[in-house]
C-alpha cells in the first residue's frame, strides 16, 4: 500500500521521500523519481507532511517510538488501519509532540489508489483537513469524517465489516454450488452477481441495529427462510464454519420475533 500511495503521489508531481523497514523494496518508487531515505529519522520532516501506512498501530509506534524528538513542529497523517481507541491514543502521543496529525481510513486497494471511487477517510482537525486535502487528493477522494481522531478508523472498520460479511455471504454461496455440482461460473454470473446488484441498495439503505428490524422484513418469515438456507448448506456438507454470516441473522430474527 505504501508504495501505491508513494507512486500517485510521485505521478501527481510531488516531490516525495520515502522509507521502508525493509530496504530496497523502494526500486520502482525512486525509478519514478522519489529519494529513498535510509532511516525513519531522515524521512521526518523533510516534506510538508509525513504519512505513515505500516501493518498495524504497533509496528507504527515502533518505527516512530525512537525518534519522536524529530516529530516535534512537523504534520503527520497515519493511513495504517488500527481501531478507534488506537487512533485516539495515537492522537494523543501525537499531541505530547506538538505534532499537526490527521488520522486515516484508506478505502481503496492498492491498484485502486488514486482512481475514480477511490476515497479516503480523515479525522482531526478541520482546517488541518482543509489545507492538506489538495496535497493529498492525489491518494483518492478526502473526505472528511469529524474532529475526532477515532472517526476514520470507526468508519474503515465498519465498512470492511460490511464488505466482509458479503464476502463471507457470496464465498458461502459458491462453496454451496460448488458442493452440490452445480457450475460455479455460470451460478455467478447469472444468478449470484443480478442478485448481489439488486439487492445492495436496500440492503445498504436497510441496514439497523441489530436489536430491532422492522415490522415490514417479516422476521418470522426470514427466521424460517435462514433455516431453510442453513439446512441445504448441512444437506451440500458445506463446513459449518461457512454459514457463521446466516447463524448471525438468524440470531438477530428470532431476537425480533421474540420481541
Ligand atoms: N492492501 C490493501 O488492500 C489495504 C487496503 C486498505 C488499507 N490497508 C492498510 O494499509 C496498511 C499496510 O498494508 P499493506 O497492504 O501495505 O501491508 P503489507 O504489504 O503487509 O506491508 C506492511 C508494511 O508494514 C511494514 N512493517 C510491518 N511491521 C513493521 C514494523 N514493526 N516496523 C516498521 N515497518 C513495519 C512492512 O515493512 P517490511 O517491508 O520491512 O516488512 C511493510 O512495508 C495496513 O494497515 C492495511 O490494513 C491495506
Amino acid at each position: 500500500m505504501g508504495r501505491a500511495l508513494a507512486g500517485a503521489l510521485i505521478a501527481a508531481g510531488h516531490e516525495v521521500t520515502v522509507w521502508n523497514r525493509t530496504p530496497g523494496r523502494a526500486g520502482a518508487l525512486v525509478a519514478q523519481g522519489a529519494r529513498e531515505a535510509a532511516s525513519v529519522a531522515e524521512a521526518i520532516g523533510v516534506s510538508e507532511v509525513t504519512i505513515v501506512c505500516l501493518l498495524n498501530d504497533v509496528s507504527v509506534r515502533e518505527a516512530l517510538g525512537p525518534v519522536t524528538g524529530k516529530l516535534a513542529g512537523t504534520t503527520l497523517v497515519n493511513l495504517t488501519s488500527g481501531s478507534a481507541r488506537q487512533a485516539r491514543e495515537f492522537a494523543g502521543w501525537m499531541r505530547e509532540f506538538g505534532v499537526r496529525f490527521l488520522a486515516g481510513g484508506i478505502m481503496a486497494v492498492p491498484p485502486t489508489v488514486g482512481s475514480e471511487g477511490a476515497f479516503i477517510l480523515y479525522s482531526g482537525p478541520r482546517d488541518l483537513f482543509d489545507r492538506l486535502a489538495p496535497v493529498l487528493a492525489p491518494l483518492g477522494r478526502p473526505q472528511w469524517a469529524g474532529e475526532d481522531h477515532g472517526l476514520a478508523a470507526l468508519y474503515d472498520m465498519a465498512a470492511l465489516s460490511g464488505m466482509y460479511g458479503m464476502s463471507a455471504g457470496v464465498d458461502h454461496a459458491v462453496a454451496l454450488v460448488h458442493a452440490s455440482g452445480g457450475d460455479v461460473e455460470a451460478f455467478k454470473r447469472e444468478v449470484l452477481r443480478p442478485w448481489m446488484e439488486q439487492m445492495l441498495a436496500p440492503m445498504v439503505e436497510g441496514a439497523d441495529v441489530s436489536e430491532s428490524v422492522p415490522e415490514e422484513y417479516n422476521p418470522a418469515m426470514q427466521a424460517t427462510g435462514l433455516e431453510t438456507m442453513l439446512l441445504t448448506s448441512d444437506e451440500a456438507g458445506v463446513p459449518a464454519e461457512l454459514a457463521g454470516h446466516l447463524r448471525a441473522s438468524l440470531w438477530r430474527m428470532r431476537r425480533a420475533v421474540a420481541g
